[in-house]
């Protein structure tokens, strides 16, 4: 049995969660990798639903949750859902729960700067999600980030921090925002230090024998391909890397223990934040797509723009996100309307494109090139089996297979965990 990665092959909020789930039944761990709380992730069992953010899905389902080094950690945000999950009747701590020693936190300096930095870039903000996830980031490569292990070291705590608030309080006066003291920000991560440090380990050891034993391991992407800092919409993007290579160093394991990569993709496109959006939709087809999606995220409650399938966006997330398969969600959103158009290459000043350029002027340029299909005015929401899908939701599906390079190998046609078209099972490789 192969372990599986599961990562976004749009611009997030795919259903990542819900699939995520599926897979966490049959898993024995369950390993974040990258970002942090500007994920959220939707988790329907029974009548609770589950918001997590930083928490691996698998804890909802009794497996093994772990926090990988790539991930960055807001404590506070991190302590906040354990509480709230706790609420709920879920209990969380350092037997469902390790994470790598190495990672990098989030501490309050960084939201501060998100913030700061994105009111000043007026009209050009990237739109992020505020919790200074891309600070957080830029210390970690800046060499000067706190990381857990540091909080069981005190001395090595209060020399580090003095090297990040040199850096951040001279941004921080430069953007015209209040400048932190060193007192109070030590005293609070000394006193996060016996909440935090029951849950650190050397995780890759434990992986390590978790491959070596043959446990099935799940590999938990956050955001998407398109929100990939190297690979996305740049600088509409998040800070990680979000393809599945990631999931290797964002968990201390080789690359050959990430087996099957299961790409998300939702049957129409979203976007949440500012950035190019070739297939978008202004007119009350795209409000419609928001009103059944319910599209909303689950982090900010901003609102998420709409648009069409774009196969040739999903065909490039295909290829650089090294997905073998796709799981397909929220078809039954698509019933009832009568013509669906799929984006099969962009018009960039007149010059045709399969790809979408790495240049934001030509990605701004970008004029989807469309396909038109028939759609379907039966209910697709709920089915459980192909037979069950009218003929034209099934020729959809099989054009979007064809276009984006890869089988669909999950359908996902409701919430609920079990309305799910099974037609390859991930585990098998
Ligand atoms: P950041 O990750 O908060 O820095 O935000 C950068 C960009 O990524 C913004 O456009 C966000 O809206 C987007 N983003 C971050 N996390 C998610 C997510 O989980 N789903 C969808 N978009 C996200």
């Amino acid at each position: 049995m192969a372990n599986v990665a599961v990562i976004g092959a749009q611009w997030g909020d795919e259903g990542k969660g819900k699939v995520v789930d599926w897979l966490a039944s049959r898993a024995e761990i369950v390993v974040r990798f990258q970002g942090g709380h500007n994920a959220g992730h939707t988790l329907v069992v029974g009548d609770q639903t589950y918001k997590l953010s930083l928490l691996p899905s698998g804890v909802v389902r009794g497996k093994l949750g772990i926090i990988g080094n790539g991930v960055v950690l807001d404590p506070d945000a991190l302590l906040a859902e354990i509480a709230k999950v706790g609420a709920q009747g879920l209990k969380v701590s350092p037997e469902n729960l390790r994470i790598a020693e190495n990672t990098p936190l989030i501490l309050p300096v960084h939201p501060a700067l998100d913030k700061a930095r994105e009111a000043a870039r007026g009209d050009a903000k990237i739109g992020t999600t505020g919790r200074g996830i891309g600070p957080a980031y830029e210390d970690k490569v800046g060499r000067r980030a706190i990381r857990l292990c540091d909080l069981a070291e005190p001395e090595t705590l209060s020399a580090k921090l003095d090297q990040l608030l040199l850096h951040h309080n001279a941004l921080l006066r430069g953007l015209g925002a209040p400048q932190f003291q060193k007192q109070p920000l030590l005293d609070a991560l000394l006193a996060l230090a016996p909440k935090l440090l029951p849950y650190s380990e050397a995780v890759w050891e434990r992986l390590d024998e978790a491959h070596a034993t043959n446990k099935r391991v799940l590999f938990e992407g956050a955001q998407a391909v398109m929100l990939d800092v190297d690979h996305g919409t740049y600088p509409y993007v998040t800070s990680s890397n979000t393809v599945a290579g990631n999931a290797a160093a964002g968990a201390g394991v080789a690359p050959n223990a990430i087996g099957m990569v299961l790409g998300i993709a939702k049957a129409y496109t979203t976007r949440v934040g500012s950035g190019p959006f070739p297939t978008e939709l202004h007119d009350e087809i795209g409000q419609g797509l928001g009103a059944r999606g319910r599209e909303f995220g689950t982090v900010t409650g901003r609102p998420r723009r709409c648009g069409w399938f774009d196969a040739c966006m999903v065909r490039q997330a295909v290829k650089v996100g090294g997905i073998n398969g796709i799981a397909l969600t929220k078809l039954d959103v698509l019933d009832g309307i009568t013509e669906l158009k799929i984006c099969t290459g962009y018009s960039i000043n007149g010059q045709v494109f399969k790809r979408l350029p790495a240049a934001a002027g030509a990605q701004a340029a970008a004029q989807p090139i469309y396909e038109v299909m028939e759609g379907w005015t039966q209910s697709t929401y709920g089915a459980r089996s192909y037979a069950e899908l009218p003929a034209a939701a099934v020729k959809y599906v099989r054009r979007i297979e064809e276009l984006v390079e890869a089988p669909v190998v999950l359908l996902s046609t409701s919430p609920e965990r079990d309305d799910t078209i099974t037609l390859r099972d991930p585990f098998a490789g």
